[in-house]
């Protein structure tokens, strides 16, 4: 199987702060891989560096095999990779199908899979927000349009930045069930999380972090099993 994605070896920076320390890591086609650590670990940083947003000053990146080293972020949008920011950043002026409107292009030569349609099949909610503003909406609200503002993009390939932080049960089922579904439709996805039990419901494999440096890497049973592992490097 020939990666999706493909991170190696990189090395990330806030000004003189090393963050990422030569972290490596793949997705595959289909495939839904959480990356686990605890807040600072550098989920975000690492999803930031291949969105091109914080370039990695050494390592690469690669999407489909091609070398995205030196891209501007939009043109690495326009691969066909959806980034959800962690800061669920909508239009808050902008009404909930407004929103949705901005997220829309659709890449050369391809037929659309998401629209509007399809994304309030997956998030009801969103159908009966339609004319409600942006900004009015609750948190878990807000991350259902996000996610579906992206969608709407139409990407191959979805990196989900910690999707249920701080919202209510019942919402980060909601979310789950969206990732199922975007399974169903042959996304590819690399979701972060703090969350164990999401992640353990809904990925495939995992990368824990720690300190800006991989420490683990194996399957979701493999993660299950490894108490150790759970221990030192997750709040469980
Ligand atoms: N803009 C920034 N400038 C300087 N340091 C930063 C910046 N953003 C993050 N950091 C630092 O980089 C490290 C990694 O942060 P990062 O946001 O990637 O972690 P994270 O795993 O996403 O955490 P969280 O779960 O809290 O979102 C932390 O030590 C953090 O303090
Ligand atoms: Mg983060």
């Amino acid at each position: 199987m020939s990666a999706e994605l493909e991170v190696q070896k990189i090395n990330s920076y806030y000004g003189l702060s090393h963050i990422l320390f030569d972290v490596s890591l793949d997705v595959n086609k289909g495939e839904i891989v959480v990356l686990l650590g605890r807040n600072g670990a550098g989920k975000s940083t690492t999803m930031l560096s291949v969105m091109g947003l914080n370039p990695p000053k050494t390592g690469s990146v690669a999407y489909r095999g091609r070398d995205l080293t030196g891209l501007a972020p939009y043109k690495i949008a326009r691969l066909g990779i959806g980034f959800v920011h962690e800061d669920r950043r909508i239009f808050p002026d902008l009404t909930v199908k407004g929103n949705l409107e901005v997220g829309k292009k659709t890449p050369k030569g391809k037929g659309r899979k998401w629209g509007l349609e399809p994304i309030y099949e997956m998030f009801p909610l969103l159908r009966r927000l339609e004319n409600r503003q942006g900004g009015t909406l609750s948190g878990g609200e807000q991350q259902m349009l996000t996610i579906g503002r992206t969608l709407m993009g139409d990407p191959d390939l979805l990196l989900l930045d910690e999707p249920s932080e701080g919202l209510a049960p019942i919402i980060v089922k909601v979310l789950g069930a969206s990732i199922d579904r975007m399974r169903k439709e042959g996304m590819t996805i690399l979701l972060s999380e703090q969350n164990l039990k999401f992640s353990l419901k809904h990925a495939d494999r995992a990368f824990i972090m720690d300190d800006g440096a991989i420490k683990f890497q194996g399957t979701i049973k493999e993660l299950e099993e490894n108490e150790e592992v759970k221990k030192r490097y997750l709040a469980v």
